[in-house]
């Protein structure tokens, strides 16, 4: 009930499409340390939308948050018009690299099959469809020849892939990307970003956090500007301005000439 007061429901007759994310005054902290402070944000669905901020911002703590692994310290979070607990099959989460551990012994398709899971029954194994559908998942970024290797074998970029095929083949209509275009070369990015504009135009939403400014001007809908809070949020064109990455990135952040041409030092 609390929820509907926070977050007025459609009227029964209307056929609205709900917000992919909803945040009202969600905070975060890790021991007594506040990294998200009073997030409230509301994300459309069916678009690609980027984070960006600096190191330590809170990026990878909103995406964690979003999908139910982190614990608010406040605040409420719905993801497809419904708590996260009860939409998980429907939401991707692809980890920053570091994150994993890459030393498993699965192979890559195993690793993709992975993305089937959620939809079998305990006990079931993966049918003929579901290895069907991991396998295109493969072909999509690229990787169809590598199936058979371990994880371990692969290239950074290469294992970024695998994670990203295992989110397709999951058929989720949220997908959330951790930094997904790091270690990978702008040909691959640019096969990627065709396969995100595939999922935005399936009605799907992607939220991917990044450092690359350049590329989220250019292949992004809306931006996200986080530095543990919202510094600005909407469609790329009034939020990819100077003023708002000087507010995001402070000190990090070199303007070199307009604002199109920024350099972000690591
Ligand atoms: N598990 C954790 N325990 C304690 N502190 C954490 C933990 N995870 C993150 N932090 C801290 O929270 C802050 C935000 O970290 P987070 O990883 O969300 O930032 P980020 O924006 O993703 O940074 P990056 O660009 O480096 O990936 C940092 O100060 C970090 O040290
Ligand atoms: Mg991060």
């Amino acid at each position: 009930m609390v929820d509907r007061t926070i977050f007025p429901q459609p009227a029964a007759t209307e056929q609205s499409t709900p917000p992919a994310i909803e945040l009202l005054d969600t905070t975060v902290a890790y021991g007594a340390h506040v990294v998200l402070d009073h997030l409230t944000l509301t994300l459309p669905s069916a678009q690609i939308i980027g984070l960006i901020g600096p190191n330590g911002a809170g990026k990878t703590t909103l995406l964690k948050a979003i999908v139910g692994a982190n614990r608010l310290l406040s605040g409420t979070i719905r993801v497809l018009g419904q708590p996260v607990q009860s939409v998980r099959q429907r939401v991707a989460y692809v980890p920053q690299r570091r994150d994993v551990d890459w030393s498993f012994p699965l192979s890559v398709l195993d690793v993709v099959l992975m993305g089937r899971y959620g939809r079998l029954g305990l006990w079931r194994r993966p049918s003929k469809r579901d290895r069907e559908i991991a396998l295109h998942a493969l072909e999509q970024v690229r990787l169809s020849k590598r199936r058979d290797c371990q994880i371990g074998e692969l290239s950074g970029g290469q294992q970024q892939r695998v994670f990203l095929a295992r989110a397709l083949a999951q058929e989720a209509d949220l997908l959330l990307l951790d930094e997904p275009f790091n270690g990978i070369d702008t040909t691959t990015q640019t096969v990627i970003f065709d396969l995100l504009c595939q999922q935005r135009s399936q009605g799907h939403t992607v939220l991917l956090s990044t450092h690359d400014l350049h590329s989220v001007e250019q292949n992004c809908d809306q931006l996200v500007a986080l530095n543990r809070r919202i510094v600005a949020s909407g469609p790329v064109d009034e939020v990819f301005t100077a003023p708002v990455l000087r507010s995001t990135f402070g000190s990090q952040l070199a303007v070199v000439g307009d604002s199109h041409t920024l350099i972000v030092n690591k």
